[in-house]
């Protein structure tokens, strides 16, 4: 070894010891012909001291030469630092090392960045391109540590309780995940592609035709969709599936799992869980209350409903079936800019229109909306907001129920951002569970499955799936933190006639299923066990537990918002051999 400690590892009980240390020059100082350098490894940072009396003139001139990021091994003596000296921010903040010899391992550039700062100012895209140097920072090499951590704990926590880890191929078909796919073409098949999976869903169902009861995989799913904050083109999923389970069996799992290592790891994350159990909610009333699927429930803010006080009034936008609002609690003094921003994200999410009124100390402000809503209904409103002077109170108005709580949701959403009413050290889990089986597609004209067709209905609906589908709920869960989906599951369809009737419900004809999923369908013929399972996404929770702001602060080597690596870049041209034996053509090629 180059080292006999890490530059984390040093403390007084060291003092008098000889050592050798090696790492990146991290700081250098020099005060009055004395050199400091801060000596960065892994693991932390140590002060080393070269002293021009301490080490012959050669190791002096070296030290002499040293710039950030050089590599440096130096062998020296552990002291006490002189007394008012001591750094109690550093855990080795009582000693220093006086050096008596100094090598250079290797001399490096100046780097495009510093690297003694957390980064979140540094441009991204030169963050991205030189991604090593950037996971040289604290805050990264943490951010890999709680993932390795959570890592190694699914795997020790899932292994205790009787699950098998199993690989499934990369190279894979079409999946009915939703989202479009990637292709590989196949060089030995003409004209015949692989596509990469979207998530394991249909192999790890087969495993479980395959006896093999409760699987897991840390696995890789590739989806070519548009970029946000919480995805990737490839992310990693904890794939999970059980037989002979209910839904408590596999909801129990997972909570354990999260529950446990939130609290074991505690102080690496510095969060709490807020709901324990966790909060478990109809998607129904997750809509009402909240307007959104994946509500942050670390705040209320909730949707309050004054469509029944408001049937019959003069004032033309309240004529209508539904009207709703929420509070933004102490934003009176919004300006018009601001609140015809707030009308801009309601429009966006499908609504007409936002009526906005200010409580004052006299309650509401008689202009705009204020002004034309009568005393008994401003009555009504304040009741049923609950708002006080300070506040604003915004309402939508619509006669798709929908519209109005999907677009409150949204404002609610957004508002919740902006003024930071979730508190950064809570985890607030939510299971959403009786999602609809399939949702109407009006561009389309048909049922799309709401989750994936291996979903499984309901039992007390499977008289009334074909008569009545959209009221079909089904046996899917999703589980919801601060605002983020991180896990969505289901108990499956394990008989091949319900999972032919799914399948016509949402246009599949049985020629097509028998193409796309014969292997399926074949399977459950052969004594498919009942079963379930869900899938959390790592790079999700990672990202939560870190407290980062997107899932690129926790994947060593991210894509960036075009699907692209510019530091290996990534995607590249194929030369025209590859694409000729690949018996494809490019119709606009690029030279
Ligand atoms: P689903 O499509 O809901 O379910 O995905 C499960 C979880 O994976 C994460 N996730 C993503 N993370 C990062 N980038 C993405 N592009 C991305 N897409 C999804 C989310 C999500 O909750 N086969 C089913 C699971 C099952 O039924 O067991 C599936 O993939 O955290």
């Amino acid at each position: 070894m180059f080292k006999t400690h890490t530059c984390g590892e040093l403390r007084q009980s060291h003092v008098g010891q000889t050592i050798t240390l090696a790492g990146w020059v991290h700081r250098r100082r020099d005060h009055g012909g004395v050199i400091f350098i801060d000596l960065r490894d892994r693991f932390g940072l140590t002060q080393i001291v070269i002293n021009p009396t301490g080490v012959d003139a050669e190791a002096f001139k070296r030290g002499e030469s040293l710039r950030s990021e050089f590599v440096v091994q130096v062998t020296g003596a552990v002291h006490a630092r002189p007394s008012g000296m001591a750094n109690p921010k550093m855990p080795t903040g009582e000693i220093e090392i006086i050096v008596h010899d100094l090598q250079i391992m290797n001399p490096a550039k100046t780097p495009p960045f510093e690297i003694d700062n957390d980064g979140l100012d540094t441009r991204e895209d030169l963050r991205l391109q030189y991604r090593f140097l950037d996971l040289r920072r604290e805050r990264m090499v943490h951010n890999m540590e709680v993932r390795h951590r959570f890592v190694k704990f699914i795997r020790d926590y899932l292994d205790d309780r009787g699950f098998l880890e199993i690989e499934t191929p990369i190279l894979f078909k079409s999946t009915p995940e939703g989202a479009r796919e990637y292709l590989v073409p196949s060089r030995v098949h003409a004209g015949q592609f692989y596509a990469l999976p979207q998530s394991p869903q249909q192999l790890k169902q087969l495993l479980m035709v395959g006896g093999i009861e409760r699987y897991f995989q840390i696995a890789r799913c590739f989806r070519d969709e548009d970029q946000r904050a919480d995805r990737q083109p490839e992310f990693t999923q904890l794939d999970m599936e059980m037989s002979f389970v209910d839904r408590e069996d596999v909801l129990a799992t997972v909570e354990g799992l999260l529950t446990e290592f939130t609290e074991r790891y505690a102080a690496m994350h510095d969060k709490v869980l807020k709901f324990k159990p966790f909060l478990r909610l109809p998607f129904a009333e997750v809509m009402e209350r909240f307007g959104r699927d994946k509500p942050d429930v670390r705040y209320g803010m909730e949707l309050f409903d004054v469509s029944s006080p408001m049937q019959g009034t003069e004032f033309l936008p309240f004529q209508a079936k539904n009207v709703k609002g929420i509070v933004a609690a102490g934003c009176a003094n919004y300006t018009r800019k601001q609140t015809d921003e707030l009308t801009e994200l309601v429009k966006r999410a499908g609504a007409r229109g936002l009526v906005v009124l200010w409580h004052d100390a006299e309650g509401f402000r008689n202009s705009g909306a204020g002004a034309k809503l009568s005393d008994a209904e401003k009555t009504a409103i304040a009741a049923a907001a609950g708002s006080k002077a300070g506040d604003l109170v915004l309402l939508v108005a619509d006669d798709k129920r929908d519209v109005v709580n999907e677009s409150l949701g949204e404002l609610r959403h957004e508002l919740g951002q902006r003024l930071k009413l979730g508190n950064p050290n809570e985890l607030a889990f939510l299971w959403v569970i009786d999602f609809p089986l399939v949702i109407w597609n009006e561009e389309e004209k048909q049922w799309n499955a709401n989750h994936h067709m291996f979903t499984s209905p309901q039992d007390q609906y499977l008289d009334t799936m074909e008569s009545d589908p959209g009221n079909v709920k089904s046996k899917q869960y999703d589980l919801v933190c601060n605002g983020y989906e991180v896990a969505g599951g289901s108990i499956r369809i394990h008989r091949r006639d319900v999972q032919e009737r799914v399948m016509k419900l949402i246009g599949i004809t049985m020629e097509d299923a028998r193409k796309k999923f014969g292997h399926m369908l074949d399977a459950f013929e052969y004594g498919a066990p009942p079963h379930g399972g869900i899938a959390p996404g790592v790079d999700r929770l990672v990202m939560i537990f870190c407290g980062a702001p997107n899932l690129r602060e926790v994947i060593a080597f991210p894509k960036n918002q075009n699907a692209a690596d510019t530091m290996l870049g990534v995607p590249s041209p194929a030369t025209e051999r590859q694409i000729k034996e690949l018996h494809i053509a490019l119709r606009n090629p690029v030279v």
